[in-house]
């Protein structure tokens, strides 16, 4: 008796399961665009930390081993106007100077000649990094860069990995300018919050 009516009872349970299921499908019971959650739930359990790193950037234009090349312009850009010219970037982060000193990552992204009277790029790029608990996190910046300006500031507008949720800024600083080639050794500062 007592065997029969807990199959009974377990065959209404998985009864109910089975209409609540259906009937959620049936209603098309959507997930709610919005809610509110708590940190915890995506493992934020710390304050904020303050990082800073630092490394050199290179944007090869010319010679072997291009990194960053010219993929659009405008009808009236010229080596005097450069105004409109579009350069795809997959540059080199290194922690020296030298090409070849240990590789921290790359900058992937553009950068678009936006003044008509200077040498000021628009910048849109991820740092992609590659350094040990760094390794496979990015950050973004999206700025603008006066290139023959002392030190140039653009903000880094967020970030994954690590860096979920960073905000921060970086100072640019040019190291060499090639005047012949146009390549360019730049050193980075960059100070970014994130969890
Ligand atoms: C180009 O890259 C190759 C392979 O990494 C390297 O051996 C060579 O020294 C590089 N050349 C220059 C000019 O950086
Ligand atoms: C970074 O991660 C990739 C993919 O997981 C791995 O293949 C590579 O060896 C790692 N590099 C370093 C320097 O840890």
């Amino acid at each position: 008796m007592a065997e029969l009516l807990l199959k009974l009872s377990s065959a209404a349970f998985f009864l109910f399961i089975f209409l609540s299921l259906t009937s959620a499908f049936a209603a098309g019971e959507p997930k709610p665009f919005s809610r509110y959650i708590s940190p915890l739930s995506l493992g934020i359990n710390k304050p904020e930390k303050l990082s800073h790193l630092h490394f050199y950037f290179h944007d090869i234009v010319a010679g072997k081993n291009v990194t960053a090349v010219r993929v659009a312009e405008a009808p009236t850009t010229s080596d005097s106007h450069p105004f409109g010219a579009v350069v795809m970037i997959d540059d080199a982060l290194t922690v020296g100077p030298d090409i070849g000193s240990k590789l921290v990552g790359r900058a992937q992204g553009i950068y678009a000649l936006t003044s008509l009277t200077e040498a000021s790029l628009l910048m849109a790029y991820n740092f992609a990094f590659m350094e040990g608990k760094y390794n496979g996190s990015t950050l973004t910046v999206m700025g603008r860069n006066p290139v023959f300006s002392a030190v140039r500031e653009m903000p880094v507008i967020g970030g994954s990995g690590v860096f979920r949720f960073a905000r921060g800024y970086v100072e640019a600083k040019t190291h060499t300018f090639d005047l012949k080639t146009g390549n360019a050794v730049v050193e980075y500062n960059v100070y970014v919050f994130h969890y």
